[in-house]
C-alpha cells in the first residue's frame, strides 16, 4: 500500500509552518487566525511535535504502526484507541514507559520537549483518539 512519502509531506509541513508564522503575525483586536490559546492551535502545534518525535514508532495515523514499530515488543501503543486520560499521556511522554511500569522503549521526552510542547502533543493525541469518547 502507498504511504505519503517525503514528496507529499514536505509541502504540507512547509504550508503548516507558513500558516503558523502567519498566525503569529496576526494581532488582536482584529483577531488572530489561530489564537495562541485555542485548542485548534494547540492541536496544530502538537501535530508538528508528533511528526518530529512520535511518528517513527506510533505511525502516521497514530495507530501504533510506525516504520520502527516492528522492532518493539510490546508494540508502540495505538494512540487512536488509547483509554488513558490526558494526565497519564502527559506523564508517560515526560517520564517514558519505565517509571510507569511500562516498556522502557517508550522514551522519556521531558528533557527534549517544553511543557507547552507536551500539552500540545497531548491535545493532538486527544484529537485523533476515538477510543475514549
Ligand atoms: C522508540 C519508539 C517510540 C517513540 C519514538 C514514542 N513512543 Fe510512545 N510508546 C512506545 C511503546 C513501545 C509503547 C508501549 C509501552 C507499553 O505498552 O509498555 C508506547 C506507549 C505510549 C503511550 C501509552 C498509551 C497507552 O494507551 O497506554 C503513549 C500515550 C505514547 N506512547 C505517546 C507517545 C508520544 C506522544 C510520543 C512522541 C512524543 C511517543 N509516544 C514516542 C514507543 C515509542
Amino acid at each position: 500500500m502507498m504511504r505519503p512519502g517525503p514528496m507529499v509531506r514536505a509541502p504540507l509541513i512547509a504550508a503548516a509552518l507558513l500558516l503558523s508564522a502567519f498566525a503569529q503575525a496576526q494581532q488582536a483586536p482584529t483577531g488572530p487566525l489561530l489564537p495562541k490559546d485555542s485548542i485548534e492551535a494547540s492541536v496544530f502545534r502538537g501535530g508538528l511535535v508528533y511528526a518530529n518525535y512520535c511518528v517513527t514508532c506510533h505511525g502516521m495515523n497514530a495507530d501504533g504502526n510506525g516504520r520502527a514499530a516492528r522492532l518493539y515488543t510490546p508494540r508502540p501503543a495505538n494512540l487512536r484507541m488509547t483509554d488513558k486520560n490526558d494526565e497519564y499521556i502527559a506523564l508517560i511522554v515526560r517520564k517514558g514507559g519505565e517509571p510507569l511500569g511500562r516498556s522502557g522503549k517508550m522514551p522519556p521526552w521531558g528533557e527534549e520537549l517544553t511543557s507547552e510542547q507536551i500539552s500540545d502533543v497531548v491535545a493532538y493525541v486527544r484529537s485523533v483518539n476515538v477510543g475514549n469518547r
